[in-house]
């Protein structure tokens, strides 16, 4: 499984590159209003920083105006992806779209449905929504877990990104049940790192290693 970062923060996205593990970014409306930059600028950063894959979500509402942000959006760099709510006018866009060969994410998806739905329309990625399902009382795991089955069976070239991730364990479930990526605040990125056992063997280690190089 890949692991994209879901954030429009430079600083996330530079440490988090650093690491090399990192395959790709999302961002969506909110993540690029925290920022407080122009929208364009702030994409345009971020493909020259990774390598990868960038998702830049269009805002507009109906079809047509939809395709035009979008084909405007791909013209900013050859790693945008363009994200799309999973609307009417949204998947009419996507098919669109993937006549003229141009990558969509279909977002704000939250059913099995609306996956298979932005599949047969020909997006490149499909993004539940796990943590928002969660939120509502619902299994977000089990909306992922049915979208992957689905999209297996009927050999569907869409790769499923599981988006909204709120902590480490939704990783490794959704690593488990074989998303083929989940994207990720840095603050989770970072929880999946640290364990305080390891912290405590380096310190256990330093300490040992002194009263060796002491004398
Ligand atoms: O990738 C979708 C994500 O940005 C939404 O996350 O935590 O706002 O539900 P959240």
């Amino acid at each position: 499984m890949k692991i994209f970062l879901d954030t429009a923060n430079m600083d996330e996205i530079r440490a988090g590159s650093r690491l090399g593990v990192i395959s790709g970014v999302t961002t969506n409306p909110s993540l690029i209003a925290r920022e407080g930059r122009d929208f364009i600028e702030v994409v345009r950063e971020i493909a020259s920083i990774v390598e990868g894959p960038v998702s830049a979500e269009a805002v507009r509402k109906d079809a047509a105006g939809i395709v035009d942000e979008a084909v405007e959006l791909a013209r900013i760099h050859p790693g945008v992806v363009v994200k799309i709510p999973v609307t009417g006018p949204g998947l009419e866009a996507v098919s669109e779209l993937t006549r003229r060969g141009v990558r969509t994410n279909v977002t704000l998806v939250f059913s099995a449905n609306q996956a298979l739905l932005a599949a047969l329309a020909g997006a490149t990625y499909v993004s539940p929504f796990i943590g928002r399902i969660d939120d509502t009382g619902a299994d977000g795991m089990r909306v992922l877990e049915e979208t992957l089955e689905i999209f297996e069976r009927y050999r569907f070239g869409t790769e499923v990104i599981a988006a909204s991730i709120r902590h480490p364990l939704h990783v490794t479930q959704a690593a488990l049940l074989g998303s083929h990526i989940a994207t990720v605040p840095f603050g989770v990125l970072m929880q999946m790192l640290g364990h305080p056992l390891t912290d405590n063997g380096i310190a256990k280690f330093d300490a040992d290693w002194a009263k060796v190089t002491k004398g």
